[in-house]
């Protein structure tokens, strides 16, 4: 066999084993009985006041109610994920609602922790042994340890499927894929995670953990915190926030290079000499990039939560009506961004051209041609470095690529601390043809 169909058959092989690993579905659907002594959320809030608090506030400590409220209680093909340690072949359960021990694993686990606590505050009242004894044989607890999973199978578990295919959706996003992304890359550091690891984000303050460590991408804890109700949908930061604290440039100057500037360019903010141009204020990251659709079986409708966050054209329609459908709105985003796109390509022959002229100063000025260049690259770069071929801001990405065509422009012609921010050199050149030919009219109606 030859070198090359060797190869040929190799990739095919591995896309195959890839196209399978991604194919396999979550193992079991709903929470699964572990064959633990399951002790039931009553025993976990005996030492987790406020987890037990918390959780009480959310759904999870509900989702029984919802199917007895739609008198699906009995419904086997309901309740595993409606419930707590499902048993496949007895058809029995542990628990109603989303207990601790759906997400932590049966109680027991908890044992060897709970004895050592125990044992700390019943010392102090003088408990006798025996009256510890009691207390652990009462919680029913043996010996194993607690589990804390951060992976969005854990999640997915329940959270997939046709009316809500959350886990099958996050599963295609880059989300899923940080991790590989991250440790595939020679120049990734420590200082990446917090926008790359559930781990890192979930970790406390003095335990993070570093890039040798870690294992786990965005997984759903990642933007969620399920013991924390303060935001809708239990997310982990405010939904206006939330997208921008990752995407985000983090305040680079030049000479750095511009990176995730999502945020930046939407609020028109971190060029150099740029102006002010706000596009479509009131919409944060999640309203477009979230697009949602109820399952509806006799419309023939999946169920979408939008949490593969890649941009459906449909939105555009939830906000506004001038788009008759989203064919017409992609048509009128891709004419947008094609025009923002040529722009960028014929002005980066001219930030090229600067560059090689910079590269012929010699002496002292060098210093201002090379600041100027780079302040000039910086705005160039904003346009790769927000993804969007300039749509999340269209006036204002034609505004970084101006100001970075003047600073061009001022170079080339030997000027490189010319002002940006009065009318570039173009635009007086247009100015002084007009004047001129004013002039010539006048002169003519004169004779
Ligand atoms: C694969 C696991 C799974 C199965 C099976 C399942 N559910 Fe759910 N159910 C969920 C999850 C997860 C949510 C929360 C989804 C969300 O908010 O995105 C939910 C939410 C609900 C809700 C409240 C939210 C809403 O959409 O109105 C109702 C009512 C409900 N399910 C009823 C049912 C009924 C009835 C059945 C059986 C016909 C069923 N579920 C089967 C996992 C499941
Ligand atoms: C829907 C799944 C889920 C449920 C239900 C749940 N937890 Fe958790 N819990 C997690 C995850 C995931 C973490 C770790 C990630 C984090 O802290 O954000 C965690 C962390 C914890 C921690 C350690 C961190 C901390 O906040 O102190 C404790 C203790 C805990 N849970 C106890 C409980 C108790 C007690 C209950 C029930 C009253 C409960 N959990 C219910 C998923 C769950
Ligand atoms: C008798 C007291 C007690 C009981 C009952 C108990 N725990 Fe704990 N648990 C503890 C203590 C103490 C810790 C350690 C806390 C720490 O390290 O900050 C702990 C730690 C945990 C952790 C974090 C483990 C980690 O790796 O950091 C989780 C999760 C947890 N418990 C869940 C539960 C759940 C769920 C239940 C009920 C099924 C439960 N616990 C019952 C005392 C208890
Ligand atoms: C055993 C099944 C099960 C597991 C495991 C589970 N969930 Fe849920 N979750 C549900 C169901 C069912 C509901 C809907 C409850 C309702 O609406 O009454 C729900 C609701 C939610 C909601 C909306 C809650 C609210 O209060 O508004 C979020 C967010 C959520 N789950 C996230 C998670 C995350 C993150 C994990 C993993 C850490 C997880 N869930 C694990 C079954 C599960
Ligand atoms: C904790 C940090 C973090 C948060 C929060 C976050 N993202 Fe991301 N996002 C990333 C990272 C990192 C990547 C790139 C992953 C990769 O390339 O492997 C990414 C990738 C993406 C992509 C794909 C980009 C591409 O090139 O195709 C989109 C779209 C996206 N995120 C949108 C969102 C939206 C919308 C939100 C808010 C709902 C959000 N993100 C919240 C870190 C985050
Ligand atoms: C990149 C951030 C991000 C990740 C990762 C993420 N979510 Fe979400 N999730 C969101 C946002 C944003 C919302 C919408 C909140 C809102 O509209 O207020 C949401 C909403 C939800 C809801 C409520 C949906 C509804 O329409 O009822 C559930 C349930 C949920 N997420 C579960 C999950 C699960 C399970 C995972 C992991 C498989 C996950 N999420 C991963 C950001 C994220
Ligand atoms: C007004 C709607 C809107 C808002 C708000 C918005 N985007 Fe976008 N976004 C778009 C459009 C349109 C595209 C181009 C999609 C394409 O080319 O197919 C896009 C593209 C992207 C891309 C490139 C990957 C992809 O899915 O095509 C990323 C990453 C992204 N946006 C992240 C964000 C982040 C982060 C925010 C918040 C700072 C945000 N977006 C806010 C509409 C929006
Ligand atoms: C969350 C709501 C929301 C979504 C989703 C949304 N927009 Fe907008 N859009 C707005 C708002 C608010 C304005 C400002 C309206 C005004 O100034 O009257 C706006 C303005 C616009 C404008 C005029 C902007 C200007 O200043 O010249 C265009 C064009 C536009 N949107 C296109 C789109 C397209 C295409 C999509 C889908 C990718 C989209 N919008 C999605 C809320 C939204």
């Amino acid at each position: 066999m030859s070198r090359n169909k060797e190869k040929i058959l190799i990739i095919a092989g591995l896309s195959l084993m890839l196209a399978i690993l991604f194919a396999i579905p979550v193992s079991a659907i709903g929470s699964e009985d572990d064959g633990g002594n399951y002790i039931g959320p009553d025993g976990c809030k005996f030492c987790h006041l406020v987890n037990y608090d918390e959780w009480m506030m959310t759904n999870h400590s509900r989702a029984f109610q919802v199917l007895v409220d739609n008198r699906q209680d009995k419904n086997e093909s309901c309740i595993p994920c409606h419930v707590t340690g499902y048993n496949n072949k007895t058809k029995t359960y542990k628990y109603k609602d989303i207990t601790c021990e759906a997400c932590h694993g049966s109680g027991d686990i908890s044992a060897n922790i709970a004895e050592q606590v125990i044992g700390i505050v019943y010392s102090d009242s003088n408990k006798s042994q025996e009256e510890i004894q009691r207390l652990l044989t009462k919680l029913n607890l043996t010996k194993k340890s607690m589990v804390i999973n951060l992976t969005a199978e854990m999640c997915g578990r329940c959270h997939q499927g046709d009316h809500h295919p959350t886990y099958e959706e996050w599963n295609k996003s880059l989300h899923a894929q940080s991790m590989v992304t991250v440790k595939s890359q020679k120049t990734a550091s420590d200082s990446c995670l917090k926008c790359q690891s559930v781990e890192w984000i979930t970790a406390g303050e003095h335990s993070k953990p570093t890039l040798k460590e870690v294992t786990l991408g965005l997984t759903c804890e990642a933007c969620h915190n399920v013991h924390n109700h303060t935001n809708a949908y239990l997310l982990r930061k405010p939904k206006n926030v939330l997208c921008e604290s990752c995407h985000t440039m983090s305040g680079a100057k030049p000479p750095a290079a511009v990176h995730h500037a999502s945020s930046e360019m939407r609020r028109s903010i971190g060029g150099i000499d740029t102006d002010t141009y706000i596009y479509q204020p009131n919409a944060a990251c999640a309203d477009c990039h979230r697009y949602t659709q109820e399952y509806n079986a006799s419309l023939n409708q999946t169920g979408i939560t939008g949490h593969e966050f890649k941009l459906n054209f449909n939105v555009c329609m939830k906000c506004h009506e001038g788009f008759p459908n989203a064919d017409e709105a992609e048509k009128f985003v891709r004419n947008q961004q094609q025009k923002v796109m040529d722009h960028y390509n014929e002005t980066m022959i001219k930030v090229n051209d600067a560059a090689n002229y910079t590269k012929t100063i010699n002496g002292p000025e060098r210093a201002t041609y090379d600041r100027v260049l780079n302040e000039s690259i910086f705005n160039m770069q904003f346009i790769p470095g927000d993804y969007s071929k300039g749509e999340h801001n269209p006036k204002y990405a034609e505004e970084l690529i101006h100001k970075a065509e003047i600073k061009a422009d001022n170079i080339l012609r030997g000027k490189p601390e010319a002002p940006a921010d009065i009318p570039g050199f173009d635009f007086m050149a247009g100015l002084m043809t007009l004047l001129l030919a004013v002039l010539a009219v006048a002169l003519k109606n004169r004779k």
